[in-house]
């Protein structure tokens, strides 16, 4: 069976030149699309993430702002930070790295964003809009995983889809996602039963536990596409996937690689969802 590697690197490529050029039309109309990333702490993976979303946005044309603030920030600063940037007319999109240090509530900070703002996609209004087929902003990294099930011409419609993992910012938005587009979808979470019983069921399989190589080419059906969401580094400082990617491409027809898969289409995502967030004024 032949075997293919979603190039995400090549894909993000391509679609950051066109979201360059509605960027650049944009501002010539007078409007530059502005996004505000806010990382609390010092949390070095949240590090690397913010400023590779800061360095995009600027590859891409757009105004930036990253806002580094003290891990002892109170809640109340946060907030009235967050209430100023939903005020701020040159910001179009505001974006807050999770996780957050524990003293802080992240549901209340998310929900203290502007939805029109929200451009991750994770206030409860754009969850709902989701939820009912009406989505507004689409949660970067699952929106990634769909352009790239689109990239390889997969035939959604009818497809079995398990999703490995049921978090608010990947599992269950991309059920959605793929609900939509007209897969019969499972989600499974750390509890289930028999995991791999579901996972051999698969046509398409999305991974997102967090656990390095955790997907085995025993618990893939055969020709299945799979779309690794993990990046783990390991002892040696190398950077490896939830799926054990040697093993599992030798049954599978077509896997996203770690790195230079999920990773760059998120970013590429918040460019797109902060563009349409300028252009919608
Ligand atoms: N932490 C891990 N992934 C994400 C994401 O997509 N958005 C935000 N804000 N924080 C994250």
């Amino acid at each position: 069976m032949s075997f293919q590697i979603i190039d995400g690197n090549a894909l993000a490529k391509k679609i950051r030149l066109e979201i360059a050029s509605r960027t650049a039309a944009l501002v010539k109309k007078g409007i530059k699309p502005g996004l505000a990333v806010l990382l609390v702490g010092e949390d070095p993976a949240s590090q690397v993430y913010v400023r590779n979303k800061v360095k995009a946005c600027e590859e891409a044309g757009m105004h930036s702002l990253l806002e580094r603030l003290p891990a002892d920030l109170t809640e109340d600063a946060l907030l009235k930070r967050i209430h100023e940037l939903n005020l701020d007319p040159c910001i179009h999109g505001i974006l807050v790295q999770l996780p957050l240090p524990k003293h802080l509530n992240s549901h209340i900070v998310i929900e203290s964003i502007a939805p029109e703002k929200d451009v991750d996609g994770f206030h409860v209004a754009n969850a709902g809009a989701l939820m009912i087929g009406a989505p507004i902003f689409r949660p970067c990294t699952p929106y990634g995983c769909m352009k790239m099930l689109e990239s390889i011409d997969y035939p959604i419609r009818g497809a079995r889809a398990v999703i490995v993992g049921a978090s608010n910012i990947v599992g269950k938005p991309m059920a959605m996602l793929l609900l939509q587009a007209g897969a019969t979808v499972t989600i499974c979470n750390s509890k289930t039963k028999d995991l791999s019983a579901h996972t051999k069921e698969a046509d398409i399989l999305v991974v997102a536990t967090g656990r390095p190589k955790m997907i085995t080419a025993d618990m893939v059906k055969p020709g299945a596409v799979v779309i690794d969401v993990g990046i783990n580094r390991m002892d040696d400082g190398k950077l490896c996937g939830d799926v054990d990617f040697e093993s599992v491409k030798s049954v599978a027809s077509a896997m996203t690689p770690v790195p230079g898969g999920v990773g760059p289409m998120t970013i590429t995502m918040l460019l797109l969802n902060t563009l349409e967030a300028a252009e919608r004024l």
